[in-house]
């Protein structure tokens, strides 16, 4: 009977999961080791000049490229490399999943080189998240400050770029330097649409606690900024986690805590779209511990790792928020952990992880960050 109810449990608490695992996606471990794609400081060149120019100028330093951020169109994905220190030729760039993966797989920028120019502010400075919407929209938050770990040095105001994620083609640019202060760090963002169809963007601002909200329709935003007692227990540079929830009738939810802070919290997009303020913010419940949180499945699953550790967790957002209905979805590798987990290619959950501890403390030597992206490994140990 208690085992009866305990299978129950795990097959409703699976079920809303629209992706799989890849244990799960009937491939066999050599089919699995094509889709795992190692990146590292293997990019492509417009020409051999322009290479060997930025090695002599500085502009391109290998070991402090690391990829953080990632999400699929099609048969691609876009990747993230933030500007944490100098020598980042592009922070947008492109990779094939189709092709059998190599020991090194090469990123192109994307859309194209000339879009990652320093010097002129039309183009993006320095990417720190990217978001690719319900409808195919590709949305690229650009902080327009450089190398914020060795010197932060800020390029431009910040802004959001709109892709056509299979083109390219740029559709908006949403200037956001109305809604942000000299001390803002924005980190993350996600999107969806009002009921008429309009675009809606949610970023987070951890540094003036606040959530920016732009009406892509209207051009116009607004901050939301959030009560003191949400950070309790935070730390000063912390950390402002996002992750859009879409349930099925088109009523979502921006979930968002603070690493540091003891609980969880959401607030229906509706509310934010219709500018209520904060009280209609709900407490979730109380977290295991720091926690990072990961991505969704595009539906109502929500991905996590302890900080410091690396295993993945799922929680599915239909139920209590308690260790209970945590379950490990991936055991994690050692010395690397999880930056983002993402649906994609061949209706996979897909797992960016790299050594961004070590990079972030300075510990990756000459042969610089090593990031990879594939499936989620379903762990092989039953839970
Ligand atoms: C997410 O779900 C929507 C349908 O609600 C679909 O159109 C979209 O392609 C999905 N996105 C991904 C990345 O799977």
């Amino acid at each position: 009977m208690i085992l009866v109810l305990f299978w129950t449990m795990v097959l409703i608490i699976m079920k809303p999961l629209r992706y799989t695992t890849a244990a799960a996606a009937d491939a066999g471990d050599g089919c699995l080791n094509a889709l795992r794609f190692n990146l590292g400081s293997h990019i492509t060149w417009p020409s051999s000049r322009i290479k060997c120019e930025y090695r002599a100028s500085g502009r391109y330093v290998p070991s402090n490229i690391i990829h953080t951020r990632a999400q699929m169109c099609k048969d691609k994905a876009i990747v993230v490399s933030p500007k944490y220190k100098c020598g980042v030729p592009f922070t947008v760039g492109e990779i094939s999943i189709n092709v059998p993966s190599k020991c090194q797989t090469m990123t192109h920028a994307y859309p194209c080189w000339e879009l990652h120019d320093e010097c002129s502010c039309d183009s993006i400075i320095n990417a720190v998240d990217l978001y690719l919407d319900c409808k195919g929209v590709l949305w690229v938050l650009d902080t327009g400050i450089i190398n914020t770990i060795s010197s932060p040095t800020k390029k431009c105001g910040p802004k959001v770029v709109g892709f056509h994620c299979e083109s390219g083609t740029v559709l908006s640019i949403v200037q956001l330097s109305s809604l942000v202060f000299p001390t803002s760090r924005l980190q993350y963002i996600t999107a969806d649409y009002n009921s008429d169809g309009g675009a809606f963007l949610y970023i987070s601002d951890a540094a003036t606690r606040a959530l920016l909200v732009w009406d892509v329709q209207s051009n116009s935003g607004y901050r939301v900024v959030l009560p003191k007692m949400l950070m309790d227990g935070g730390v000063k540079r912390d950390v402002l986690y996002l992750a859009l929830v879409r349930a099925k009738c088109g009523s979502n939810f921006l979930y968002f805590t603070y690493l540091s802070a003891m609980r969880m919290y959401y607030i229906k997009t509706q509310h934010l779209q219709g500018h209520s303020s904060t009280g209609c913010i709900i407490d979730v419940g109380c977290k295991p511990g720091k926690i990072v949180v990961l991505g969704t499945d595009n539906g109502s699953v929500l991905f996590f790792r302890l900080h410091g550790e690396n295993d993945i967790y799922m929680w599915n957002t239909a139920l209590p928020f308690k260790p209970y209905y945590f379950i490990l979805a991936q055991r994690g590798e050692d010395c690397r952990v999880a930056t983002h987990v993402f649906p994609g290619y061949n209706r996979l959950m897909w797992v960016m992880e790299s050594n961004f501890q070590d990079f972030l403390q300075g510990n990756v030597g000459c042969l610089g960050a090593s990031t990879s992206v594939h499936p989620m490994m379903k762990p092989t140990t039953s839970y």
